[in-house]
């Protein structure tokens, strides 16, 4: 038995961070104040390849003021995956319109092209499409519906940071796009968000929203606004993190293809789909998907890797399950949550981690 809890996620903190934190937190105050949330918005925009950036304290509060910014509000429809993360559809709510939710495709997991067509109607006014567990949706196909139909696109890229679609980094596709830094994001700051865009327009708007409806510098408010800002602190670990972005990035897939080489070729078992020349997933999460009965259900096979010290976390259930939101046909979503786990693909994990991992799996599914 592994000697400690194989763990799904956690972050890689080098000395780098540290110091940076250090100065933040012993010199990062008055005429510095802000220093470090400048630098670190800078380092991303140009990282994405965006003109704005601003940093939030979550991924949720960048969606929501993204929502704000784009005057989306009561009596509009706004397009989501069935499979995702609550807050994709909450924010939708958060400004009074309704989320009608969408299946995923069985193999990519993100949001279905030909599916959203069919969703639109006269109320719809945007698309959200998720970049499940680091791997970008088909954002070329969203962005031509989008075009056709006049509508706009908020990419939820909370996982997917430095994730491409065709040469482009998601975050640069939508109108707007928001990205998460919570602790088991590739880069973490403890908690936070950035939200992202090219559109001048849209980014003042969001910035007036993200300052409690602030007209100008000063006192004045003209909308109830949000306040969702990240603080100079958590900005320099940011930057530390985004400095190592590609070290990052390159670990999390050894890990995928760590297990991609150990069960890849079992019979019912999906894995992430690779990467190919269109599409760069950082693989934040490896996954599997139990495709086939196995004589164990998904459930039990958490408990029992439990057991043995490898910890796993199940896919979302559908969206439309969910008591506040309305039913919807999405076969495909439902299967993932009923199938689907995270395996541990935290940064510190070994190969020897890994190999142990995919010896416990294979004996619970009986394969070889
Ligand atoms: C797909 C997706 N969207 C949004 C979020 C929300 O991010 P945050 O926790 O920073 O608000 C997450 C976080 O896990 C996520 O996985």
């Amino acid at each position: 038995m592994w000697p400690h809890m194989i763990l799904t996620a956690g972050p890689s903190i080098t000395e780098k961070e540290i110091n940076y934190v250090n100065d933040a937190v012993t010199h990062g105050w008055n005429e510095r104040w802000s220093e470090y949330i400048v630098k670190f918005e800078k380092a991303f925009a140009d990282y994405i390849g965006v003109k704005h950036a601003m940093s939030t304290s979550s991924c949720t509060g960048a969606l929501h003021l993204a929502m704000s910014a784009c005057g989306i509000g009561k009596g509009d429809e706004v397009i989501v995956p069935d499979q995702t993360w609550v807050a994709s559809a909450s924010v939708v709510r958060y400004v009074d319109a309704t989320p009608v939710f969408v299946d995923v495709e069985p193999d990519t997991w993100t949001i279905d092209p030909d599916k959203v067509k069919k969703a639109i109607t006269a109320r719809t006014r945007a698309i959200i499409p998720v970049h499940l567990y680091g791997r970008p949706a088909n954002l070329s196909a969203i962005k031509d519906i989008a075009d056709e139909h006049g509508l706009l696109v908020i990419e939820d890229a909370a996982p997917a940071i430095g994730a491409l679609h065709k040469g482009i980094k998601a975050g640069k596709w939508g109108n707007l796009a928001g990205f998460s830094f919570q602790g088991a994001k590739l880069l973490v700051t403890g908690e936070g968000g950035m939200l992202v865009t090219n559109d001048d327009d849209l980014f003042a708007q969001a910035r007036h929203f993200a300052e409690h409806g602030r007209v100008a510098k000063g006192f004045d408010i003209s909308d109830i606004g949000f306040k969702y800002k990240m603080s100079n602190i958590q900005a320099a670990l940011g930057l530390g993190q985004l400095e190592r972005v590609d070290e990052l990035i390159a670990k999390k897939e050894t890990i995928f293809n760590w297990y991609l080489q150990r069960l890849g070729d079992v019979e019912g078992l999906s894995l992430n789909k690779p990467n190919d020349d269109e599409t760069k997933s950082i693989y934040w999460m490896s996954s599997i998907v139990l495709d086939r009965n196995f004589g164990i259900s998904r459930d039990q096979l958490q408990a029992e890797l439990k057991a043995v010290n490898v910890d796993t976390r199940p896919f979302f259930p559908a969206m439309s399950s969910f008591p506040m939101f309305s039913d919807a046909d999405t076969p495909v979503a439902h299967h993932l949550a009923e199938k689907g786990i995270n395996l541990p693909s935290g940064h510190a994990r070994t190969e020897e981690e890994i190999d142990y991992v995919c010896q416990q799996i294979k004996r619970l599914l009986k394969v070889s």
